[in-house]
């Protein structure tokens, strides 16, 4: 178990929405340390079940762990969330009562610095939440041409100062000078310059983009909210929690846009103020909920 703790964001909400009942089946599509899960198998004493995925097997051991109580109630697959309808059909299912997905990475993954997600621990530039496959950072910033590696930094992580970074950056590497989180960091910050308002730290825009980028995670999240009204039953419910604009974007239009769901929150559910303060990651989370309309409504 990672001696780093994760600390599940918006759980009584997400519960809330789901209502998960026993005799339900529900999927949590990112398990990460099962705290999510291990809510939803509590609420649906005593004989609900999870199908639980994450692309990440360190956090997959995690979990295991924490929901050993719970024996074969709970089935624990490493899988990517786009990945959902295969997964279940595997597990015998069809649909389910309620989907899960607190998307994006957990705190261990960004804490431990051999992952490389963080500027604010030296490590490898790797940023894949599965270690197994896919494509490391470095790896993708030897790929991309400069005005792609550009394209990228605007596009997910929203920086003005795009083509700039990006020219930095492929400038440092053609120079032997990138391997690490600290390089990545020293170059950005030659070009955009030192910390900006409110003490952020230039690099984070930068390093957020790469980690979507390698991730395919807008990708993954559109694959996933497509999926979701074949995959509910009729009155299941998908909750999800999002911590980005680009993210939050995709499940607001996915819910309001398709006659099957039915949005559940108009606006998005945020973290209350004693969740706020005991957990700082929860201030950019947001909960959005849709309920499966049954099918002799909208086939
Ligand atoms: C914020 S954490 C989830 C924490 C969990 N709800 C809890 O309470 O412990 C997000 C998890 O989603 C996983 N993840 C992100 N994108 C994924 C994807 N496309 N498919 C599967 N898992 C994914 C990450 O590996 C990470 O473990």
């Amino acid at each position: 178990m990672s001696a780093l703790v994760h600390k599940t964001v918006l759980l009584d909400e997400t519960l809330r929405a789901v209502a998960p009942k026993s005799g339900g089946v529900y999927a949590d599509a990112t398990v990460g340390f099962g705290g999510h899960t291990e809510g939803v198998l509590q609420a649906s004493s005593p004989d609900g079940r999870v199908i639980g995925l994450d692309r990440d097997q360190i956090a997959l051991a995690s979990a295991k762990e924490r929901l050993a109580t719970f024996g074969d109630r709970v089935a624990l697959v490493h899988a990517r969330f786009s990945e959902l309808r295969e997964v279940l059909q595997a597990n015998g299912y069809e649909h389910v009562d309620g989907v899960i997905a607190d998307v994006g990475v957990s705190s261990p993954q960004l804490d431990e610095a051999e992952r490389g997600f963080s500027f604010a621990r030296s490590g490898p530039l790797d940023m894949r939440m599965d270690r197994s496959s896919g494509e490391t950072a470095l790896e993708l910033i030897e790929r991309l041409d400069e005005e792609e590696l550009a394209n990228i930094i605007f596009k997910y992580g929203e920086e003005r100062k795009s083509r700039g970074i990006a020219r930095s950056i492929k400038r440092a590497l053609s120079d032997g000078e990138i391997a690490s989180t600290d390089d990545l960091r020293r170059a950005i910050v030659r070009s955009a310059g030192p910390r900006r308002a409110g003490n952020v730290d230039p690099a984070t825009r930068t390093f957020q983009a790469l980690r979507i980028a390698v991730n395919h995670e807008i990708e993954e999240l559109e694959a996933l909210v497509a999926s979701l009204p074949d995959l509910l039953a009729d009155g299941g419910v998908a909750a999800i929690v999002s911590f980005h604009s680009l993210e939050d974007r995709v499940v607001k239009y996915a819910f309001r846009d398709d006659v099957r769901m039915e949005p559940l929150t108009k606006k998005p559910v945020i973290a209350g103020e004693e969740e706020s303060t005991l957990n700082p990651r929860s201030r950019s989370a947001k909960l959005r909920a849709a309920r499966r309309v049954p099918r002799e409504v909208a086939p």
